[in-house]
């Protein structure tokens, strides 16, 4: 087997993603980074050199590494509003992508993204690592199998209750830099709901708007200070939190309603100021009723109602199944995820995301946003170029 030559764009946080998980059996090595800080550079430096002992090669221009390196792969986990040049500056060298989810912050931006990997042959993977935890592919067999019959609705309600301080912060909180929260956390779940219902949205409308955080204290605009996003619980109740980014115009309650291509419809909530967190989806089909209690954390269960009663409301259904997190973040879908792109590299495999899902989960997110901005007025979210549309970025 090969061994991979990988190199990481954006090298924190979410940069650890493809390194935290190698094992000796991958045969995968982390040759470089790239970073346009070098205090993250030096961190991501030393990460690989005690836990993969090899020295990675830095730079504070990712085009330089890829030009270079001689990469098989890259991984971009930089911000969201960088995706599109970096993913798109790889893939015009032929080289294989795994990128983050959201594809891109606007429709033009996933679809240059799509096109630059058809006309480069490149290989290209979608960070949505939800259609690898245990409760999603769960509810997934269970809808597949037609124990509910024919899916015809799908709810997600989304609690978030890091929301103040993991995306109020920093870039996340800025139009400009993030679009909406519809991208940068709904792009997951609208993603989800297309899976589990088999078809993509054809037209959306949505009503929120910025609700809690808009009038809180900024922080000073200091571009030499850097922001440390907390997850802190004493940060409580929402209205006393203070820090915010010097740039709030994200909403932070976002509801929007889908009608997909094959009829079902759907609605996705999501809050950024609930004191829990939880994705709770309900699917409803002819034959019955499916919701996960719990998401990627422990003690998560599907219940499935399929016996008529009635007026009566049962909080368990008539089977529950459990579906454990299995080992590593995100509920051992971030392990599985990774180990998906390498197999893609190699021409092994193909990973349950992919790079359309995420252009149609970010096209209805942008215009689930552009209705929210615009007194609720429906968008019809455009069709990808046939072409684009049937090519296989695995293979
Ligand atoms: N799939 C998931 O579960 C999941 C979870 C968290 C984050 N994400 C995604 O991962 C990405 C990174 O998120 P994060 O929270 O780690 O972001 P972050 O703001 O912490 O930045 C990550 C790194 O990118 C670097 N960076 C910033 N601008 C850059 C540029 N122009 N070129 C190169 N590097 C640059 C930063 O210095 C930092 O080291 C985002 O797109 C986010 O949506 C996905």
């Amino acid at each position: 087997m090969k061994k991979l030559r990988i190199g990481i764009i954006g090298t924190c946080r979410r940069g650890s993603l493809g390194d935290r998980y190698l094992t000796p059996e991958d045969n995968v090595e982390i040759i470089a980074g790239a970073d346009i800080s070098t205090h993250q550079l030096d961190r991501f430096k030393a990460r690989i050199q005690e836990n993969l002992k090899n020295t990675p090669n830095c730079y504070l221009d990712y085009r330089e590494m890829i030009e270079k390196e001689k990469l098989d792969g890259v991984f971009v986990t930089s911000p969201d509003f960088c995706h599109e040049e970096q993913a798109v500056f790889a893939l015009e060298h032929g080289i294989g992508v795994y990128l983050e989810k959201p594809i891109a912050i606007t429709v033009e931006g996933a679809d240059r993204i799509l096109r630059a990997g058809y006309e480069n042959k490149a290989k290209l993977v979608l960070g949505h690592n939800m259609r690898y935890m245990s409760f999603v592919l769960k509810m997934k067999e269970l809808i597949d199998s037609g124990v509910i019959g024919q899916v015809k609705a799908i709810w997600c309600r989304h609690f978030i209750s890091y929301g103040g301080d993991a995306y109020f912060h920093d870039w996340h909180a800025d139009r400009k830099c993030a679009n909406s929260l519809l991208l940068q956390k709904g792009a997951h779940d609208i993603d989800v709901i297309h899976w589990l219902a088999g078809s993509y949205t054809r037209r959306v409308n949505g009503m929120g708007g910025l609700t809690v955080y808009g009038d809180l204290p900024k922080r000073e605009k200091n571009p030499e200070v850097p922001v440390e996003t907390t997850f802190n619980t004493s940060n409580w109740p929402p209205l006393e939190q203070k820090g915010f980014n010097p740039v709030v115009d994200v909403e932070d309650l976002n509801m929007i309603n889908m009608q997909l291509a094959n009829g079902v419809f759907a609605t996705y909530m999501q809050c950024h100021y609930t004191p829990d967190s939880c994705r709770n989806y309900t699917v409803i089909g002819t034959k019955g009723r499916l919701e996960n209690y719990g998401d990627h954390h422990e003690d998560t269960t599907i219940e499935l109602w399929d016996d008529r009663r009635i007026d009566a409301f049962r909080l368990n259904g008539d089977a529950t199944f459990r579906t454990p997190p299995g080992k590593g973040g995100h509920g051992g879908s971030d392990p599985a995820i990774v180990r998906s792109f390498f197999s893609v590299l190699r021409g092994e495999g193909k990973p349950n995301s992919s790079p359309q899902a995420a252009r149609y989960s970010v096209a209805t997110g942008c215009l689930g946003a552009e209705s929210i901005r615009n007194g609720g007025i429906p968008f019809d979210v455009p069709k990808l170029a046939n072409y684009l549309e049937e090519y296989d970025y695995s293979s």
